[in-house]
């Protein structure tokens, strides 16, 4: 491997979370699979087509470019898209079939049109603003929107949706949020004098809390990668972290009691000692906040990370791993032996959220996708692209060294 430091991306582990958490939904119940930042980091080409294949009926992004990526991929599943599309996009939507959050007139009257000039329907999902205030209509002028719409030929609303302020955070916001949203369903159905058929509010935090806003779909991003794991599992099973990030020990320096080191001299050392170089850094997304801060796993023990983060390279204190040698594994996102570090844990050392901290993870990492022994699934969803496959890691065969 030219690169000494990587992303593995267990397809297992995402197959297992879509499977057990379309398990515990109603059946008619559907997941949208939020695979947005190239699905948070982890690949959205071999990502959408385990989701689906895992029992995710639905897929959703952010900016039509990414859309546009899943279809020259081969997707034909529904995409939506989360974020307003710029006008001018408004043929190609409606070209793919590809559906567009619903926000104002003008919006709405691109894809009319474009619906009209091609004999085809714009699908769009009224977008309901509840207390975010980032995008979308406000609940009381949902009825006055709804109208308008309702004369625009060759617009069809086969979904309505709205995004919680904060789920993870303040139930009471969450509460009231949800009642405008359920109050705003029945205004729209109401004037359009139809049963809109995907209502959806749930991003992965309130999946996990409030069952009884799981509507016709949930949406959920962070859950679906195992970050977090959900490990209370009131109403949703255990997740498994999807993505592991690994390297291999660069370079080995020995530092002598009281030497400072790094850009800024801000590390002194203690005492004598042996500093190991991690080879990735900030231009890999690995966050400079964890300068003097982090800690990653070698040998199974966690070694402090010590002075600045650069650019490409990161310096660990190795006194807790003592027989460390370069070209020994690291593990800075994953299990090793029997420890883990896991996203939200470096998410709150960067006191940042966990979906930043992965999707920052950035293309000069070499990303591996692999499923473990003996699973057949990920292979199938994978068919037509088999070659995206590695083998599992040398951590997941039973009988090998965890370090080496
Ligand atoms: C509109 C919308 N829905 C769902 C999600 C998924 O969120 P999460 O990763 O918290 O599940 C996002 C992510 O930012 C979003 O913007």
């Amino acid at each position: 491997m030219l690169r000494p430091a990587w992303i593995e991306v267990n397809l297992s582990a995402l197959a297992d979370n879509i499977h057990n958490l379309k398990s515990v939904l109603s059946p008619h119940q559907q997941i949208i699979a939020v695979i947005k930042g190239d699905a948070y980091g982890h690949g959205a080409l071999p990502v959408w087509r385990v989701a689906l294949a895992s029992g995710a009926g639905r897929l959703a992004v952010a900016l039509v470019q990414e859309a546009l990526e899943l279809r020259r991929d081969g997707c034909a599943a529904p995409i939506l898209i989360l974020s307003s599309p710029p006008r001018e996009a408004a043929a190609l939507l409606v070209e793919q079939q590809i559906e567009s959050p619903l926000t104002d007139l003008e919006g709405a009257k691109a894809l009319s049109q474009a619906a009209q000039r091609q004999g085809r329907p714009a699908l769009a999902h009224l977008k309901v603003d509840t207390g975010l205030h980032r995008l979308g209509i406000r609940p009381e002028e949902v009825p006055p929107f709804c109208e308008a719409f309702r004369e625009m030929p060759g617009l069809e609303i086969t979904g309505i949706f709205t995004h919680f302020s904060s789920a993870p955070s303040d139930p009471e916001a969450t509460m009231e949020e949800f009642t405008q949203f359920r109050q705003a369903i029945g205004a729209a159905e109401a004037t359009l004098g139809q049963r809109i058929p995907l209502r959806h509010a749930c991003n992965s935090a309130a999946a996990v809390r409030y069952p009884e806003m799981w509507l016709d779909a949930v949406r959920p991003g962070a859950l679906i990668y195992g970050i977090p794991r959900n490990r209370g599992g009131l109403y949703m099973p255990v997740m498994r972290p999807v993505l592991a990030l690994r390297a291999r020990l660069s370079v080995i320096k020995e530092v002598r009691a009281g030497e400072r080191i790094g850009y800024d001299l801000s590390y002194r050392a203690p005492h004598d000692g042996r500093l190991g170089q991690v080879p990735l850094g900030y231009a890999d997304g690995w966050d400079r906040r964890l300068s003097n801060n982090g800690y990653v796993l070698i040998h199974g023990q966690r070694c402090p990370i010590v002075g600045r983060v650069c650019m490409d390279t990161t310096t660990v204190d190795l006194t807790p791993a003592p027989e460390a040698q370069v070209e020994d594994l690291v593990t800075l996102i994953g299990g090793q032996g029997e420890d883990q570090i896991e996203v939200h844990e470096l998410a709150q050392l960067c006191e940042t959220v966990h979906q930043e901290f992965v999707t920052r993870l950035g293309p000069r990492l070499p990303r591996v996708y692999f499923a473990e022994p003996g699973d057949t699934r990920v292979r199938a969803a994978l068919a037509d692209k088999e070659d995206l496959l590695s083998d599992a890691p040398i951590r997941h065969r039973a009988s090998s060294s965890q370090h080496r």
